[in-house]
C-alpha cells in the first residue's frame, strides 16, 4: 500500500507535534517535581489533638503515655514551635503500644476490588477516588491495607501518588507479560514489588504508564490470530497476573479507569467486586452517562459468560456538585429517582479546595489546613464531605466482611 504525499504531510506534522508535546511533558514533570520541593512527597502531620481524636482517646492519655516513656523509641519529631508533630506512620505505631488493633479483613472476608469507571471524561473518576482513598487511610485508625491501581495509561491518578523509580514497572507491563524473572525470583515478588509505597502508609500504589496502551493494540492482534479465549486469557490478565498473586496484602483494591471501553476495562469488570459511577450532574454529561449504561449491560454479560461471580455493590457517585445549581440540582433528583438506592446519599461537592489541591495532584488529605491555597474553611468543609461519602462506602464494603459485622445473636 503506497502512502499519499498528503498522509506523509500529517505523518511528519504528528510527529513534530508529539517532540513538542513530549518536550514540554518533560518540562511539566520537572516543574511538578521542583513545586513539591523532592521525589517524595510528605503526608501532613499531626498535632497531639488531632492524634488524640485519630486514636480515640483525650490530650491527657496521650500526655501521660509520652510522660511515661511508652513513645521513647519512636522517631516522633517536634515542629518549630516545640510541639509533638505525629506522622500517620508514628500514629499507627503508637495504636500498636495502646493496643488498639487494626480493623481490617480477616483472611475469610473477600477482599473489595472497586473499580471507578464511567464513558464519560472528566467527570470526576480519578479526583473522586484519589480523595477516597486518602480519606480511608489518613482519618480513621483501622489501618486499611489499600491499593490503587492506575489503569488509565493517561497516569491522571499516577501523578497524584509519583513513584520515586523513573522508570517504575506499570499495570500494563504486569499484564502484557514484559517482565523476565531474574533468578530465584517469583512473580508474586515481582508483582508484590510493582504495588509501590506511598506518601500515605497502607497505600500501595501500582503505576500505569503510557506504553500500556500497547495492552490494546496487542489484544487485537491477538484476536486476529484467532486464538481461542484458553490461550488468550485476554480479559483475565489483571485478575490472574496482578491481583491474585497479591489479593492477602490487601483489604480493598481501587481502580482507576479510562473513559473507554477498551479491552483494559474489560480486565478490570472481570477482577471488580464492586463498582462505583461517577455522575456530573450536568444534562451533556448525564446523557452521555445513559448511553454509557445501556452498553454496560452488554460488556458486563461477556465478562459473566466468562466467569465473572457478580458484584457486591454498584453506586452511582454524584461528583463536583455544584451546591445551589438549580439545574444541577433537579438532573441530581432525576438520577436519585430514576436509580434510588444505588445513588450514594452524598454527593462530592465541588469545591476550591479540591481544585487547588489537585492542581499540585494532591488529595484534600496529603495538605495542612495551613499549608492549603484554598481557605481554610473551605478544606474543612470538603474534608468533611468526603469523610460523610466514605463512611458510607466503608458500610457497604464491611457489609461483605462477615467478622467485622455485629452478631445480633437470638437468643
Ligand atoms: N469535587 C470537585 N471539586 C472541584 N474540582 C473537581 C471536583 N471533581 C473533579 N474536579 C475537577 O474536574 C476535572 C476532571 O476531573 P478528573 O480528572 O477527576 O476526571 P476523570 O473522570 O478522571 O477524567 P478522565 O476521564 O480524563 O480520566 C479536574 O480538573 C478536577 O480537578
Ligand atoms: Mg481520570
Amino acid at each position: 500500500m503506497t502512502i499519499t504525499q498528503n498522509a506523509l504531510s500529517t505523518y511528519k506534522l504528528l510527529k513534530a507535534t508529539a517532540k513538542v508535546a513530549e518536550e514540554s511533558l518533560e518540562g511539566r514533570i520537572q516543574h511538578y517535581r521542583a513545586h513539591i520541593k523532592s521525589d517524595e512527597k510528605e503526608l501532613r502531620t499531626y498535632t497531639q489533638k488531632a492524634a488524640a481524636d485519630l486514636l480515640g482517646c483525650n490530650n491527657r492519655t496521650l500526655k501521660r503515655r509520652h510522660d511515661q516513656g511508652d513513645f521513647d523509641h519512636l522517631d516522633i519529631k517536634k515542629g518549630a514551635n516545640g510541639h509533638y508533630a505525629y506522622t500517620l506512620s508514628n500514629i499507627y505505631q503508637m495504636a500498636d503500644i495502646m493496643g488498639i488493633p487494626a480493623d481490617n479483613r480477616t483472611a475469610d472476608d473477600k477482599l473489595q476490588v472497586i473499580v471507578v469507571n464511567s464513558l464519560k471524561g472528566g467527570c470526576g473518576k480519578t479526583t473522586s477516588l484519589v480523595n477516597i482513598a486518602a480519606a480511608l487511610a489518613t482519618t480513621n485508625i483501622k489501618r486499611y491495607r489499600i491499593g490503587i491501581i492506575d489503569l488509565d495509561p493517561q497516569g491522571s491518578s499516577t501523578s497524584f501518588f509519583p513513584p520515586a523509580e523513573p522508570d517504575p514497572i506499570t499495570v500494563g507491563d504486569l499484564m502484557r507479560d514484559c517482565i523476565d524473572l531474574e533468578d530465584g525470583e517469583t512473580w508474586e515478588e515481582v508483582v508484590s514489588s510493582a504495588f509501590v509505597t506511598t506518601h500515605i502508609p497502607n497505600i500501595r500504589f501500582l503505576p500505569s504508564g503510557m506504553d500500556d496502551f500497547y495492552f490494546e493494540h496487542e489484544t487485537a492482534t491477538q484476536l486476529k490470530e484467532g486464538k481461542g479465549y484458553e490461550v488468550s486469557q485476554h480479559y483475565h490478565k489483571l485478575l490472574d497476573k496482578v491481583i491474585k498473586p497479591v489479593e492477602d496484602q490487601f483489604d480493598i483494591i481501587l481502580i482507576d479507569t479510562a473513559p473507554s471501553l477498551n479491552f483494559m476495562f474489560y480486565n478490570a469488570l472481570m477482577a471488580s467486586t464492586s463498582m462505583l459511577i461517577p455522575v456530573h450532574p450536568e444534562a451533556v454529561d448525564f446523557d452521555a452517562n445513559n448511553k454509557y449504561l445501556k452498553r454496560l449491560g452488554e460488556i458486563y454479560h461477556t465478562v459473566a459468560a466468562l466467569g465473572h461471580n457478580g458484584w457486591d455493590f454498584m453506586q452511582f457517585l454524584v461528583t463536583n456538585y455544584v451546591k445551589g445549581n438549580h439545574s444541577q440540582r433537579d438532573i441530581v433528583k432525576d438520577v436519585r429517582s430514576a436509580f434510588g438506592r444505588q445513588v450514594m446519599s452524598y454527593p462530592i461537592n465541588h469545591s476550591s479546595a479540591i481544585t487547588a489541591s489537585s492542581s499540585s495532584f494532591n488529595t484534600i488529605f496529603d495538605q495542612k489546613t495551613s499549608d492549603s491555597l484554598a481557605s481554610r474553611e473551605s478544606l474543612i468543609k470538603s474534608q468533611e464531605n468526603i469523610k460523610d461519602v466514605v463512611d458510607e462506602l466503608e458500610m457497604l464494603i464491611r457489609s461483605n466482611w462477615s467478622s467485622t459485622q455485629c452478631q445480633l445473636e437470638t437468643a
